[in-house]
C-alpha cells in the first residue's frame, strides 16, 4: 500500500489550493511533505495557467512546524544526511517563496516555528482572529534556521531578536502588528477575506505581479545606490510589455 499524502492539492478556476493534510500531528512537517510540497511548488512554477496559490491546512490547525519526531531521529543520522535533511527543508521554503504567483496564506489554528515560517514565505497572510503564532524552537533547544531569512525579511532583525529569543506565543494581532500577517478576521470570514484577495488578484496582470515580487526579491537586503538601476531596469522593460500596453490601453479607452 502506498503511503498516503500528506498535501492536498485542488484546483478552482486557475487558483491552487494546496492544504497540510497530517491533521493528527497538527500537519507538522517531515521528509514526506517537505518532498511533495516541493514537488508541488517546482511544478507550480512552469505553470503557466496558474493565476494563484492559496496554502492551509487540514483540522484544528495550520502547521505546528517541524515534525518533532522527526527532528529527534536526526540524532542517528550522519552529519551528511542530516544536512541533506536540513537542505530539502531550506529548498521547500525557498520553492514556495520563489513561486512566481501571488501566495496566499490561509491560517487559523497555530502557526508554530516552520509553520509561522510558510506564513513568511507567502506574499499575503491572512489570519482568524484566534490564530496562535510562535518561533518557540529555542524551547525545544532548536533555532528557527532554514526560515529566518524569510522571517527577518517580514518582521525585521528588532521583533526576530525577541521572538527567536524567548520563542513566545503570540496572537494574530501581534503577528500583524510586526508584519507577518496582513490581516487578521473572525474564524468565520477567513474564506471570504481570501476570496477578496484572489478577486484583486484576478483583475492585475499575472506577468506584472511575478515581477512585483521578482524585483522585491533582487532589492532586498541591498543599498539604495545599488538598486535604483535596477528598479529603473525592471520598469523600463515592464511598461513597454505586451501585457502592460494591453492593460493600459484598456484602461484609457474606458475614459
Ligand atoms: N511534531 C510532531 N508532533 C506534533 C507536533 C510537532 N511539531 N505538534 C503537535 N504534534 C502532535 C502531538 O504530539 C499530538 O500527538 P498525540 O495525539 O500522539 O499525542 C498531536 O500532534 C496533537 O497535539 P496536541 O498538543 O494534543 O494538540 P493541540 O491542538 O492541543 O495543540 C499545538 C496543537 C500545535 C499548539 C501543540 O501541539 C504544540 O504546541 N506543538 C509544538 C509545536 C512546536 O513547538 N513547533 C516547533 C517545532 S520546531
Amino acid at each position: 500500500m502506498s503511503t498516503p499524502s500528506t498535501i492536498q492539492v485542488s484546483r478552482i478556476a486557475n487558483v491552487e489550493y494546496v492544504t497540510l493534510f497530517r491533521p493528527e500531528v497538527r500537519n507538522a512537517f517531515n521528509e514526506q511533505v517537505i518532498t511533495e510540497m516541493t514537488s508541488w511548488a517546482a511544478r507550480a512554477a512552469v505553470d503557466r495557467e496558474l493565476r494563484a496559490v492559496v496554502i492551509s491546512g487540514a483540522g484544528p490547525s495550520f502547521c505546528a512546524g517541524a515534525d518533532l519526531a522527526w527532528m529527534a531521529k536526526m540524532a542517528d543520522y550522519s552529519r551528511e544526511e542530516n544536512l541533506r535533511d536540513a537542505r530539502a527543508a531550506a529548498g521547500m521554503f525557498a520553492a514556495i517563496d520563489t513561486l512566481p504567483v501571488p501566495v496566499i496564506a490561509q491560517i487559523h489554528g497555530a502557526a508554530l516555528g516552520g509553520g509561522a515560517g510558510l506564513a513568511a514565505v507567502a506574499d499575503i497572510a491572512v489570519a482568524s482572529e484566534d490564530a496562535m503564532f510562535g518561533f518557540t524552537e529555542v524551547k525545544l533547544g532548536l533555532i528557527p534556521a532554514v526560515i529566518a531569512p524569510y522571517v527577518v525579511a517580514k518582521i525585521g532583525q528588532s521583533a526576530a531578536r525577541e521572538l527567536f529569543i524567548t520563542g513566545w506565543r503570540f496572537d494574530a494581532s501581534h503577528a500583524k502588528e510586526i508584519g507577518l500577517v496582513h490581516a487578521v478576521v473572525q474564524p468565520g470570514d477567513l474564506t471570504q477575506t481570501v476570496n477578496k484577495y484572489l478577486q484583486e488578484l484576478a483583475r492585475n496582470g499575472p506577468e506584472a505581479m511575478a515581477a512585483a515580487k521578482a524585483l522585491l526579491r533582487r532589492i532586498a537586503n541591498r543599498t539604495i545606490d545599488d538598486v535604483v538601476p535596477v528598479t529603473a531596469e525592471a520598469i523600463a522593460e515592464r511598461r513597454v510589455s505586451a501585457e502592460a500596453q494591453k492593460l493600459m490601453k484598456g484602461f484609457l479607452e474606458k475614459k
